[in-house]
Formats: structure tokens, sequence, C-alpha cells
């Protein structure tokens, strides 16, 4: 499949037939890393895992992976795998890069052209942003969430949108990459009977994929949407006012934002918590807690690994994300204690576990929120708790 097989939208770069078949280069090379490489090097990592006497048909204790990773860090066979996947994340910023830097002019007056149609942009150039969004790339994409070139540049955003896609392999909604946000809407209504939201917060939001999902499927709602990074929220807005999808975007750190004490009846996030820190996460959701309504419903969906329900091969294999691909938090999210963060949060009621993704919440198919899942993308882990008070 080809990025524009699926629905598009007008801010999305379009690749000319070089960059699309550089594009398709990337995908086959990554699927093939993901898949027959991860392969060979899986028994490596059990063969080092029994030199320490640590289970390998059973999940290990998690801070066993410790051990394992730093014998793993002298094999031939993981460096290769580890060299291979780092290589091809620089050539997918590289190739998309190049896409965007060619079309940036045209995106940047798009975006002069469409401000506050159907919604509103709010940045505070005065901001600093959080340090572990600063001291890596995250992601390696060159600059991470920081770059800003300033004079509304949309370059960071550009790049995550259509990177984003391939990322995830388009397997997350294609180009849109709106599968998490439709995931969370079948999360909230299988969990928490959510039907009808006056004002929804999205906390993270990037480039509003999973936000316009949310919007779109709650039409009555005011959304709002913060994010840290001033160039991925000018392409958030105008990629939302391409779609015609009124959403209210505001640059602020959602460890301490300015809106008002019980504003809002939904705070949500996607895959935001496992890019922040050990510090910040517990901040995050005592921000959740006062922000919500007494009944509001705060969820948080992320990366779909609890380490303590999984094999040591595949602990090390997606664990290489914490050390090699700047989400140095990654790790610490797959074993946080989400219950006793959320109790000590003051959230009752609380749902954690996984959803089945869809990119579609009236597909009959689509399953239901259930305690045990599978560490792939074709579920999301989930934390949700209500405010009750
Ligand atoms: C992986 S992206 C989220 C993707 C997006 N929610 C989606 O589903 O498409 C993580 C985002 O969280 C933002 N972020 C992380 N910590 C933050 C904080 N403390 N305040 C505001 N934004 C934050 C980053 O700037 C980044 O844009």
């Amino acid at each position: 499949m080809t990025a524009e097989n699926a629905s598009t939208h007008a801010m999305m770069v379009r690749p000319g037939h070089d960059a699309r078949e550089r594009e398709q280069f990337f995908l086959s090379l990554r699927g093939w890393i993901n898949g027959f490489a991860e392969e060979v090097v899986k028994p490596r990592i059990r063969s080092h895992a029994r030199d320490a006497d640590i289970p390998v048909d059973v999940p290990a204790a998690p801070g066993q992976r410790f051990e394992v990773r730093r014998a793993c860090e002298t094999d031939p066979a993981y460096l290769l795998w580890g060299s291979m996947w780092a290589s091809s994340q620089k050539l997918l910023w590289n190739y998309v890069g190049q896409s965007v830097e060619a079309q940036h002019e045209k995106l940047r007056q798009a975006f002069r052209d469409r401000q506050g149609r159907v919604g509103s942009l709010r940045l505070s150039p005065e901001m600093q942003l959080p340090r572990y969004l600063t001291a890596k790339d995250v992601h390696a994409m060159p600059g991470g969430y920081a770059l800003d070139r300033g004079d509304d540049d949309l370059r960071a955003g550009a790049m995550y949108d259509r990177g984003g896609a391939l990322f995830q392999l388009q397997a997350n909604g294609g180009v849109m990459n709106d599968g998490r946000g439709h995931t969370m809407v079948a999360f909230l209504q299988d969990a928490f009977a959510v039907t009808s939201p006056r004002r929804i917060l999205d906390l993270g939001c990037t480039v509003g994929n999973s936000t316009v999902a949310l919007a779109q499927h709650f039409p009555d709602a005011e959304v709002h949407a913060v994010d840290a990074s001033p160039a991925m929220l000018r392409y958030a807005h105008a990629r939302a006012e391409a779609l015609g999808v009124p959403i209210h975007f505001s640059q602020q750190n959602a460890e301490h934002t300015d809106f008002e004490d019980g504003s809002f009846d939904l705070v949500v996030s996607h895959v935001m918590l496992h890019e922040t820190s050990r510090q910040a996460l517990p901040r995050i959701l005592a921000e959740c807690h006062r922000l919500l309504k007494p009944g509001g419903v705060m969820a948080h969906l992320e990366v779909p690994y609890r380490y303590q329900d999984m094999l040591i091969d595949d602990v090390i294999i997606r664990d290489w994300q914490s050390y090699h691909n700047g989400e140095p938090f990654w790790g610490g999210c797959c074993t946080a204690d989400f219950a006793g963060l959320l109790t000590t949060a003051g959230f009752d009621d609380q749902r954690i576990g996984f959803q089945p993704s869809t990119r579609d919440p009236a597909d009959p198919n689509r399953g239901r929120f259930c305690s045990t899942g599978e560490p792939n993308f074709r579920y999301w882990f989930v934390a949700g708790g209500r405010r009750l008070d």
C-alpha cells in the first residue's frame, strides 16, 4: 500500500516519484528488520538470559532486563540488528525531510491563509520546554520536538505527520495516523460509557492525529489540545483547519496548564507519558485531577508493553527504544505502577489494561477493553480513572 491509498489532508507533504520510491524502500526495510532480523536476534537474547539464570519461557522480573541488555550490548547479532534499526530511522527522517524542505514554503503559506477559521492557536514564546523533551531528539528526528526556526516554522510538524505514519508502517489508520484516537473513543465507551462530554482536553497532542479523531467523534464538545512544541502546534492547527475540525490548540506544559480547576469532563493523552519522566508522570496525573469536574474521566493510552507480562527476548527488543531512539523513559513507563499512581493522584473507578486497536469505532468487529493484551500494535495499553469528588 502506498501512503496516498488512504485518505489524507491538504497539509500533508506530497512526495514526488523518487521520494515515494524512497518511502517504499523504508517500509520494506523496516518490515524486514522487524520481522526476519528480529527473529535472528531473539535466540541470542535468550541465550544471554539463560547464561545469567534468567527465565526465558515465562516473564522475568522487569529489573532483570538490565543484566541481559548489558550482555547483548557486546553481541554482534544484537549490535547489527540495532544499527540497522537506527540507520533505517535516519533514512526515514532524511527521506521525509527532503519532501518537507521542498514544500515548506507552500505549507507555511497555507498555515498563514487558514489560521483561526474554525479553531484557534495560542503560542507562548517564553515557555521553556521540559528537559526530557530537549535533552534528546525523540524518535531520533533531527531537532526533535524542539525544532523551531521561528517565522512560522512548520518543519517539525510536517516531518512528524508524514514520518509518524510511515514509522507505524501505516498500520495506525494509514496516512491519517489516527488509530490511537479511535481506539481511545472505543475505550471511553467500553470502560466508562462516555457519551457526550462537553469539554475535552488532549495532552501532548503533537500534530493532532488523535485529537481530530476525538473531535470528530464528539462534534458537540469544545475540544482543547496542548503540547510543548510550537512547530508541532502550528502544523496541528493548520492540519485541523484543513480538515475543518474546530480545535483550540495552546502551547503549555501538561504538568501545569493555565486552565481553571474543574474545567473539563474528559482529559486524555495518547502516547505522551512514555516521553516524559518519572518525576513528571505523577505531576501530570495530579494536573489531570485538578482539571476534571467531579465525575470526569481521565484516560492515557500508551505503548502496549507491560514488561512484567512479557518474555525477556521481547522486552529487550522493545527496550532498545529507551537507549537508542531518544526515548529514555520508555522502559520506566512500561514498568510503572499505574494503579498506585492513579490512586495517589486521587482517581477511583480505575480501568487499566488493553484496548484492541481500531480505526473505526463503528466497526462491529472491534474488540473490547481487556485485562491482557499482546505486545504489538494490535492493542494499546490504557490507564483510566474517574475523579469522584
Ligand atoms: C508521541 S507524541 C504524542 C502523539 C499524539 N498524542 C498522537 O496520538 O498522535 C508526544 C508529545 O507529547 C508532548 N509532550 C511531552 N511532554 C509534554 C509536556 N510536559 N507538556 C506538553 N507536551 C508534552 C511532546 O511535545 C510530543 O509532541
